[in-house]
């Protein structure tokens, strides 16, 4: 039961998606937190693996980059694949100075310069949120870590590079955390099909101090807290 851009069937999927941007992350997180892993997409490289954790089945695929990509496979796993969550693990640009390379912000909303969700919104402005109980329980296990956590807003944005050189101060100034590409389009098409998505990022980028991961970093992000995410989502009563 093959959709145009995930060739697999019906059942090789679990409930549970993680998704990161990056096929070749996407790789790595599953061969690293998972056992028994097999590949169950390459359609135009945008890997997609299953496998399985304590007991569970969790996938892991890449998502690509921006909300136009984002929303054609959070679109195929929800409506073809009985999908049920999933969990955006990425990367992000932290928009204030006391932000650190590898913090995490956890996504409760997504503002955006998209203009897909007021597309789907009869152009009224919709306010993308993530699923309270799964960001809920991720903070929980991550305080009670010791990581270094920021939950709040972030800025869903089409451009990389923004074409405003006010772009920053900008979306800085109403206290939005951070910048990613994806969120939200994911909160929304969640919401449209009745599941459940959150958002995880990983700074790789804090643009008031120019410090930047280098892609090597960036590839790895994440990886060590992929098991404290599935024991929030997997062991716990959502
Ligand atoms: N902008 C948008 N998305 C991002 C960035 C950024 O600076 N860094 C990582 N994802």
């Amino acid at each position: 039961m093959s959709t145009p851009h995930i060739e697999a069937s019906a059942d090789d999927f679990a409930e549970l998606v993680l998704m990161p941007g990056d096929p070749l992350r996407a790789k790595a997180l599953a061969e690293g937190a998972l056992s028994n892993v097999r590949q169950v997409n390459s359609v135009r490289n945008m890997l997609a693996f299953t496998g399985s954790w304590r007991g569970h089945e969790v996938s892991v695929m890449g998502s690509g980059m921006g909300m136009p990509s984002m929303s054609i496979y959070a679109h195929e796993l929800f409506a073809q694949f009985g999908v049920q969550r999933i969990v955006r693990v990425g990367t992000c640009g932290a928009l204030h100075a006391h932000m650190a390379l590898g913090d995490l912000i956890l996504a409760t909303a997504a503002s955006t310069d998209s203009a897909m969700n007021r597309q789907r919104f009869q152009q009224w402005d919709y306010a993308p949120a993530g699923d309270f109980a799964m960001l809920e329980s991720v903070s929980r296990h991550a305080r009670a870590a010791g990581l270094t956590l920021h939950a709040g807003e972030v800025f869903s944005t089409d451009y990389f590079y923004h074409p405003d050189p006010d772009f920053v101060a900008h979306v800085s100034r109403l206290g939005i955390l951070a910048l990613d590409m994806e969120t939200a389009a994911l909160y929304a098409l969640a919401r449209e099909h009745g599941r459940r998505a959150m958002t995880v990022l990983t700074v790789s980028d804090v643009l008031p101090t120019s410090q930047h991961f280098s892609p090597a970093e960036r590839q790895a992000a994440f990886g060590n807290v992929a098991d404290l995410l599935l024991t929030a989502l997997l062991e716990e009563d959502q």
